[in-house]
């Protein structure tokens, strides 16, 4: 049927961690020299689990944490590679690439403009497209709510998928 693969799947991210002293923080796949870090079972990327999330919705397919699940040891401290490269597998396997993406991360602190060109390479790599296609923004939280009190990360995003 072809109505079943169109021609474009749009897909939409949105996945946010809880900020504490003593943990890594670790964005785009990217080690961020922080007073604090994500509390997470994996290594808490708040960018890949929503990027993750974005395609694997684009492809109508269980979300993040039903095909990793957080409570399977299998995943305890992975790298958020692992998630990102089985959607994209699944992206291959069902007839589609990446069209763009656009990420809105949401962090009161650090500043992330100094990090978001190493960013976009991590994520155009692990998106296999041309860089060019990925957008990543930041934005504080005007200091109120977790987000704005450095409590938590979040982050957004969506992903246009086209037919190979
Ligand atoms: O001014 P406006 O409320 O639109 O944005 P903001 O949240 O005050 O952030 C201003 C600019 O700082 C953003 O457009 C980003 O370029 C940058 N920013 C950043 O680099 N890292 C953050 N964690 C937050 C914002
Ligand atoms: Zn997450």
């Amino acid at each position: 049927d072809p109505a079943l693969s169109p021609a474009m799947r749009i897909g939409h991210g949105f996945d946010l961690h809880r900020l504490e002293p003593g943990y890594k923080l670790i964005i785009g796949g990217l080690d961020i020299p922080h007073d604090r870090g994500c509390v997470a079972h994996s290594d808490g990327d708040v960018l890949l689990h929503c990027v993750t999330d974005a395609v694997l919705g684009a492809l109508c397919l269980e979300d993040i944490g039903q095909l990793f699940p957080d409570n399977d040891p299998e995943w305890k401290g992975a790298s958020s590679d692992i998630f990102m490269n089985e959607a994209m597998r699944l992206c291959d396997e069902m007839g589609y690439k990446v069209s763009n993406l656009d990420a809105t991360i949401i962090a009161q602190r650090p500043k992330l403009s100094p990090h978001k060109e190493t960013i976009r390479d991590n994520v155009a790599e692990l998106l296999r497209c041309d860089r060019r296609l990925v957008n990543i923004k930041a934005k504080t939280h005007e200091k109120v709510d977790s987000l704005g009190e450095n409590r938590s990360i979040g982050c957004h995003c969506v992903v246009l998928l086209v037919r190979k």
